[in-house]
């Protein structure tokens, strides 16, 4: 019975909160096969040293090595993978191209050594993963966001190198509501923290909703 509760408070809280990254055991799912290792969603970052970005895309293992590329026979496989650095004012390239995917063979989680550029400002932004991919053969392009900020005390002049137009956000994208990874039996979701007050407050707002709902499954299960 309390089984049942949990999973059933699981499944609704994930359910309500679908548009939602979710984070479990430290893990963050995107809403696409990347599963992101690090950086935590709102990590300070520094200016001028080098941050390990690391990317499960085995699907916790569920995937095979050969789902990696794009000429994948795999009806569910990566087509691209590309990480950047995006605010409202600057978009820099941290992985860029196929070369994410096509690195450190037989390993499912690839790794970026990323030197943050002094010319980086101090500042909230979105390490932004870009995936394009096929889900049981449906084509899906998936973008997360995960909220950063860096600081830095003495920026050097504008950011030129491995810098990209700023396209308008939301960008438009055609992901999954939530992870394919997630089978709704984890009962350690919680809700994406967020370095921005507004972002902090859906979380919160979804945890009530996630809340209201699981009194509804107590009461179904208990008295009904
Ligand atoms: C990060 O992305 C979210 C979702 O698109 C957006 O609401 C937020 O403003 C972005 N933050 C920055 C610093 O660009
Ligand atoms: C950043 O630049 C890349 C490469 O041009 C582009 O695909 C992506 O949509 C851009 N993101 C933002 C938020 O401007």
């Amino acid at each position: 019975m309390l089984l049942t509760f949990f999973s059933l408070a699981a499944l609704s809280l994930q359910v309500v909160c679908t548009s939602a990254q979710v984070v479990v055991n430290g893990q963050i799912f995107t809403n696409g096969l990347a599963i992101i290792d690090s950086p935590a969603p709102s990590s300070t970052l520094h200016a001028g040293s080098t941050t390990s970005v690391a990317i499960d895309v085995s699907g916790d293992g569920k995937l095979t090595p050969d789902a990696e590329a794009p000429s994948s026979t795999q009806s569910t496989h990566y087509d691209l993978l590309e990480v950047y650095l995006t605010s409202p004012e600057v978009n820099l390239t941290v992985s860029q191209g196929p070369g994410l995917l096509q690195q450190e063979q037989g390993s499912t989680v690839k790794h970026i050594n990323w030197v943050i550029d002094t010319c980086i400002k101090s500042g909230n932004y979105n390490l932004t993963v870009y995936e394009t991919s096929h889900i049981q053969d449906q084509p899906y392009f998936t973008i997360t966001p995960l909220p950063i900020s860096i600081e830095n005390s003495n920026p050097t002049s504008s950011c030129t190198a491995q810098s990209n137009s700023v396209q308008p956000l939301p960008q438009t994208q055609s992901s999954l509501a939530t992870s394919p990874w997630l089978d709704g039996s984890q009962t350690s979701i919680v809700p994406y923290p967020s370095a921005t007050a507004s972002n902090a407050f859906r979380g919160v707002a979804c945890l009530w909703e996630g809340l209201v709902v699981a009194v509804g499954v107590v009461y179904l299960t208990y008295w009904v």
